[in-house]
Order: C-alpha cells, then structure tokens, then sequence
C-alpha cells in the first residue's frame, strides 16, 4: 500500500487532497517509512485535523441536510447553523461573537474567506446575501459540504453568488481581488513554527482593499494567553505601512488592515 494510502487511514485525514499530503511529505525528512507516516500524519493534524471534533464527519452531514431543508423552504435555520460551527474548534470557540463581530465588518460586495474552514456558514450572521462569496482552503470535508451549502443559498436566493476554490497558502496566493478578505487562526499555524517571513509574503499578497486577521488567545495546551497581542504581527504591519484597528475578544483577537492606505 502506498504511503498517501496509509496516511488517509485515519479518519479525520480522510477527505484531504492527495497533493497536499504529497506536499508536506517533500518536507519531511525521515529515515523510515514508518516514521514518515508518523511525521506526516503529526504535521497534518497540526494543520487540519486536531480543528474536528469527535465524530466531525458524520455530525455535519446531518446539519448539512437540515440547513439544505430549510433553504428549500427559503428559510435560514439558525440552530442547524450553529450546530454545523460547533464541529470545528475555531467557529465554535467564535460562535458568541459572529453577531458583535460582524457589525464592525467594512461595507463590501466581495469577499474571499482564506484557509476558511468552516467559517462560511457564518454567512448567517452576515445578514446580507448580496455579495459573491469565494471560500478557499485546502480540498477537505468542508470545502465539499460549503459547495452543497452556497449552492442551495444560490438556487434560492438570486442575489448570492459564490466560487470555491483547493489552494494551499504555502505554495501560492489566490489572485483573486475583494473586498473585504478574513484569515482567521491560520497566521497560528505559521507563527508557532516561527515562519514570520512566510506569513509578510502572504499579508503582503493578499489582494482585497480590507483584510482581517485573526490569532487565538488560548494556547495549544489550551489555557489563556498572558500576552494574547502578536507584537511582531503589529511591528510588521507598520514596517508594510498599513493602517489597522485592533478587535478583541474573549478566545480571538482580530487585527482589521486597510490595505489601500500606502
Ligand atoms: C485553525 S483552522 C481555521 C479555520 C477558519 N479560518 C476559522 O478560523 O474558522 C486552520 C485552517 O487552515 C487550513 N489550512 C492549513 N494549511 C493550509 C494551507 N497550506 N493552505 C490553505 N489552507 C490551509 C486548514 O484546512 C484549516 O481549515
């Protein structure tokens, strides 16, 4: 059996692409087979699948079809929404917030929601359909059930209109322009191996008029951050002259940068 094969074994890296997983692969230096597995599959959960919660899988096919119900109906189903956030740590960690959250959100008619996870089923809390909404992250579970979910949203609903997209941050950025563009809890991902020239080339590249950034304030051992303010997020975003306004919450901090300023 082939070594992407035995990776996909384990349920929650089932749906990944198989070019993502060749990817990460590349990067890891190992002396056997079976410690490649081991590192590769260490390194793919750091990235995807330590978000899911217990039976992710199976729990958001249900809620899936219940909001698809719903939509039929023309109809939003507020608690099958939340329910479909709560199987991934970060929507459910922001789940109190979306409403506060989204008020402060810069008009726009476009938006790209980047390493999206979940997060597009929040589009509840926007409270406006009139808007082209591009989802991204790497080809998973969720890019397929968001599909299904802005799909239905556009058969019933004229004015919505989306597009999809497999992308991996690491290798190049979408040039699609917005907008408005979140990246929320992905710069973690990048900072916790201290990749701070990566996450600039990102920022940096990232074609949108605003951009929203946010970071956790809880730890990976999951306690409360004493410092959660990324300092040398801040000392960055100067340095590119762009102009930004902080937004802090009790889990999240969110940094929203105004790209046209410099
Ligand atoms: C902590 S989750 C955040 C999800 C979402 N942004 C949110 O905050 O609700 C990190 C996300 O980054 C995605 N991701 C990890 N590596 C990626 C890459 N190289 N390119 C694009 N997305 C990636 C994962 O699939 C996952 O959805």
């Amino acid at each position: 059996m082939d070594i992407i094969k035995k990776i996909k074994e384990k349920k929650e890296l089932s749906s990944l692409q198989d070019s993502f997983i060749q990817y990460i692969i590349n990067k890891i230096k190992a002396k056997n087979e079976r410690l490649l597995i081991k590192e590769a599959r260490k390194e793919l959960r750091r990235l995807y699948g330590s978000f899911q919660i217990k039976n992710a899988i199976k729990k958001r096919e249900i809620y899936l079809n219940e909001i698809l119900e719903s939509l039929n109906k023309k109809e939003f189903n507020l608690e099958a929404h939340k329910n479909i956030l709560k199987t991934h740590r970060s929507t459910k960690e922001r789940l109190e917030i979306y409403e506060e959250l989204y008020k402060n959100l810069p008009k726009f008619k476009t938006i790209q929601d980047l390493a999206c996870g979940l997060n597009p089923f929040s589009l509840i809390f926007m409270k406006n359909l009139n808007i082209k909404y591009y989802a991204l992250d790497i080809q998973c579970q969720e890019l397929n059930l968001i599909k299904e979910y802005f799909k239905s949203i556009k058969n019933n609903f004229s004015e919505f209109d989306f597009e999809i997209k497999a992308i991996n941050l690491f290798q190049k950025i979408p040039e699609i322009k917005t907008d408005l563009a979140f990246l929320f809890k992905f710069i973690d991902l990048l900072e916790s191996k201290k990749e701070y020239k990566l996450s600039e080339e990102i920022i940096k590249n990232i074609n949108a008029n605003y951009l929203i950034v946010s970071f956790s304030k809880i730890t990976l051992g999951r306690k409360k951050m004493h410092y959660p303010r990324r300092k040398w997020f801040e000392l960055m975003l100067k340095r590119l002259n762009y102009n930004y306004k902080i937004l802090e919450y009790e889990n999240e901090i969110f940094y929203l940068i105004s790209k046209t300023t410099h």
